[in-house]
């Protein structure tokens, strides 16, 4: 079984995607993940971001590994675990050069795929993996919440992480974030057609996974709701 999760940046996206997953007890694909590792390999090689065929070059050389799991994804670039590196402002200020790169979206859309036969069923997360990446995904789903709140949310991330970023930088780079995701010619964020809407703006995230488990459940596409033994 493949469930999609798309939406915009801070919409909450990857902590229900992890807990919908560990509720099912199956993997969960952190799509961002990929963009930004290919990123942080542009940074650390000295990349043109303005150069496309440099950063193909980089995407398709990159050496990363995604350990997958119900309750984490660990992410290495070499031999160095990169998973908290990824979230830095410096790597969120440069995907949109990596997402907007037609090639590097084929190699790595072709990669998810992969990553889905071999998984058989997986929570899947991203902005087009719904509308492009599986097409006939058996569940999706995409969520959005106010941007003020999506921009406070990653603002207390970036913060627990030990960055120094005030909150309106934060806002300005997911309003920046929105227009190039939205905006980008290439598999642009959108609402598939068949998704369930969830609007998270007021909602806590034991209440959006309530929701995605009654609907699979109302599909047939579970046979009963787990129960929240964590
Ligand atoms: O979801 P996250 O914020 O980690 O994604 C990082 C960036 O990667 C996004 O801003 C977006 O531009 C890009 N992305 C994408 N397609 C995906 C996942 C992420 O273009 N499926």
């Amino acid at each position: 079984m493949i469930i999609t999760i798309d939406g915009p940046a801070g919409s909450g996206k990857s902590t229900v995607a992890r807990k919908l997953a560990a509720r099912l007890r199956i993997p969960y694909l952190d799509t961002g993940a990929m963009y930004r590792v290919i990123t942080l390999a542009a940074i650390n090689a000295g990349a043109n971001f303005e150069d496309e065929a440099e950063l193909l070059d980089v995407a398709q050389k990159a050496d990363y590994r995604l350990d997958l799991g119900p309750t984490h994804i660990r992410v290495t670039l070499g031999d160095h675990d990169v998973t908290e590196a990824l979230r830095s402002m410096r790597v969120n200020t440069h995907t949109r050069f990596i997402a907007g790169a037609p090639k590097i979206r084929e190699l790595l859309v072709n990669r998810q795929r992969e990553i889905g036969r071999e998984l058989g069923s997986m929570v899947t997360e991203g902005r087009d993996q719904g509308s492009v990446a599986f097409p006939d995904a058996d569940a999706k789903f995409y969520i959005d919440a106010d941007i003020r709140q999506r921009a406070r949310r990653r603002y207390h991330e970036l913060v627990a992480d030990g960055e120094e970023v005030d909150e309106e930088t934060v806002l300005q780079n997911v309003v920046e974030r929105d227009r190039t995701d939205r905006e980008r010619a290439v598999a642009p964020l959108r609402r598939p057609d068949d998704a369930v809407s969830i609007d998270t703006s007021h909602l806590g995230v034991t209440d959006v996974i309530a929701i995605m488990l009654w609907h699979l459940h109302s599909r047939g596409l579970i046979a009963q709701i787990p129960a929240d033994d964590q």
